[in-house]
């Protein structure tokens, strides 16, 4: 299969509808992205890389980081995490709060908002918030083999001016006594990671371990073992898109995990790892081109996890 051909066609096809959907205003710094972008990277299980686009400009990857965090957090703290945080879709949206109380601050997934901040506060045990950053940053530069990555210090300030939702989050998980450390050092984590900066060629590097069994084919090392990277992948297909899980399975059928950046990785297991990128949302906050180019890509490869 051409690969590049695949994307090429994609991005061409894609090309007049660029601006579609609604750049995500409410964290002020990333209402001012240019919504008239679009990128797409693909790495293979043998290496290869393959982009379309604006592939190597970088954007905010906001809760496609939640996958990293994750992986890192089962390292730390093992599957102990499942006391703390579900395994379900949430059905509702993102930052959504109704279900914490009847549910005793315990998040649906780690993927949510509320999960999500649970497993920074798991990754925090033991240091002081900068080093934290420090860790899950270092971690993302290993996935993707890049020192150049960082984090962009005005989305992360931007957020944490104006996070108030997340900070009423915290605020309830923590009454219930599922925040160990302060709320202000556990959102610092949080809005930080959200806030680092990737392309699509970066991103799709970082998740290739997650397609190839948890080995890292390019580096040769393990990342995780093969029945985590399973479960990772099972998380991200069941809970990587809020509200919209249900209707990217149907339409692209690949584990995946959306960020308000306008960012998804997708993840083909044992083919390839796939980072899509175009700032306009759809009403659930997921990529709106984005996540058609991936049911293009899909339908042209036959690589769903549910067949051809
Ligand atoms: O906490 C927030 O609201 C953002 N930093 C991340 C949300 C996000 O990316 C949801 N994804 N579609």
């Amino acid at each position: 299969m051409d690969l590049q051909a695949v994307i090429d066609d994609i991005a061409l096809s894609l090309a007049e509808r660029r601006g579609e959907g609604k750049v995500a205003d409410y964290i002020p710094e990333l209402a001012k992205v240019d919504p008239n972008q679009f990128g797409i990277a693909l790495t293979t299980v043998d290496g290869q890389v393959f982009t379309a686009g604006d592939a190597t400009t970088p954007f905010s990857i906001q809760s496609v980081s939640k996958v990293f965090m994750l992986t890192l957090a089962l390292g730390k703290a093992g599957e102990g995490i499942w006391k703390r945080v579900g395994r379900e879709p949430s059905g509702s949206a993102f930052n959504s709060i109704v279900q914490l109380e009847q549910e005793h601050g315990i998040p649906r997934n780690p993927f949510i908002n509320a999960g999500a901040i649970v497993v920074c506060d798991m990754v925090l045990a033991g240091h002081k918030p900068k080093e934290a950053i420090g860790e899950v940053l270092r971690f993302v530069r290993y996935l993707a083999d890049d020192e150049t990555i960082s984090i962009d210090r005005a989305v992360a300030k931007s957020e944490t001016q104006t996070g108030f939702r997340n900070h009423a989050l915290a605020n309830f998980m923590r009454s219930f006594g599922n925040l160990h450390h302060e709320v202000d050092h556990v959102l610092g984590v949080y809005f930080h990671q959200c806030a680092i900066a990737m392309t699509c060629r970066q991103l799709s590097r970082a998740g290739l371990f997650l397609a190839a069994h948890g080995h890292d084919p390019i580096s040769g090392y393990s990342v995780v073992s093969p029945k985590r990277a399973r479960r990772i992948n099972a998380l991200m297909l069941t809970c990587g898109h809020y509200d919209g899980s249900g209707d990217f399975a149907f339409h692209v059928g690949l584990p995946g995990k959306s960020g308000v950046g306008g960012g998804i990785l997708a993840i083909a297991p044992g083919k390839a790892s796939i980072a899509v990128w175009s700032p306009g949302l759809n009403k659930v906050g997921n990529s709106a081109l984005g996540s058609v180019a991936l049911e293009m890509l899909a339908a042209r490869t036959g690589w769903s996890v549910f067949g051809t």
